[in-house]
């Protein structure tokens, strides 16, 4: 809980610092929950038209509205791990707000922690991997679509401490944070 604080404080330090979010596009994928509903409301409270992609369908909609409804955010279900997902939320920001400024990949799946190896399930391990390596591959290439030839935008993955050290997570998820 303390590291998810320190997440936001850092975030919000960052934003303090830099040049406001005034007339930027920013999709967040994993943004109706946690650090990105967080990161949505900062974005939005800086300016940005914030895309929410997400798979759970009525916080998606409810954060979307107290953003301010379709002029300021829309919501848009997308599942990391479908690559048809992921193309539609980066087509539906172009679509909406005429533009992509920053792909945030912040969806990510924890498993059930298992300490020792061999009580781990094959296709648990494959699912993390799927959402917070695949995810983040299929954002990336496709926010790159839009904006490269934009010769524009910028694209963030929220990382962890786990992708520096061992023990601290589930086998899968440090796996998946290592990664990238
Ligand atoms: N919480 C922490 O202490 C912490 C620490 C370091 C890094 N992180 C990273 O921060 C990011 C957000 O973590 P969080 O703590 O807010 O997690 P969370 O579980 O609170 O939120 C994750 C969000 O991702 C969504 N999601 C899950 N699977 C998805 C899928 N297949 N497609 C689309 N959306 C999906 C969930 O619905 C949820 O809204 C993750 O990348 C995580 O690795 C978290």
């Amino acid at each position: 809980m303390a590291l998810y604080h320190n997440i936001i404080y850092g975030i919000e330090k960052l934003m303090n610092a830099s040049e406001k979010l005034e007339g930027k596009v920013a999709l967040i994928t994993g943004a109706a929950s946690g650090i990105g509903e967080c990161t949505a409301k900062l974005f939005s409270n800086h300016g940005a038209k914030v895309v929410i992609a997400d798979i759970q369908d009525n916080l998606g909609h409810s954060l979307s509205q107290t953003l301010g409804g379709e002029n300021n955010s829309t919501y848009v279900h997308c599942d990391v791990t479908n690559e048809d997902h992921v193309k539609n939320a980066v087509d539906k920001a172009i679509a909406t707000y005429g533009k992509l400024d920053i792909m945030m990949n912040n969806a990510a799946f924890i498993d059930r922690k298992n300490t020792r190896i061999s009580d781990n399930e094959t296709a648990d391990f494959e699912r993390v991997l799927k959402v917070n390596v695949t995810g983040v591959f299929l954002g990336m290439k496709h926010a790159a679509r839009v904006m490269v030839p934009a010769r524009s935008g910028c694209i963030i993955s929220t990382a962890s401490m786990t992708s520096g050290m061992g023990g601290a997570a589930t086998h899968a998820y440090t796996c998946s944070m290592h990664a990238f």
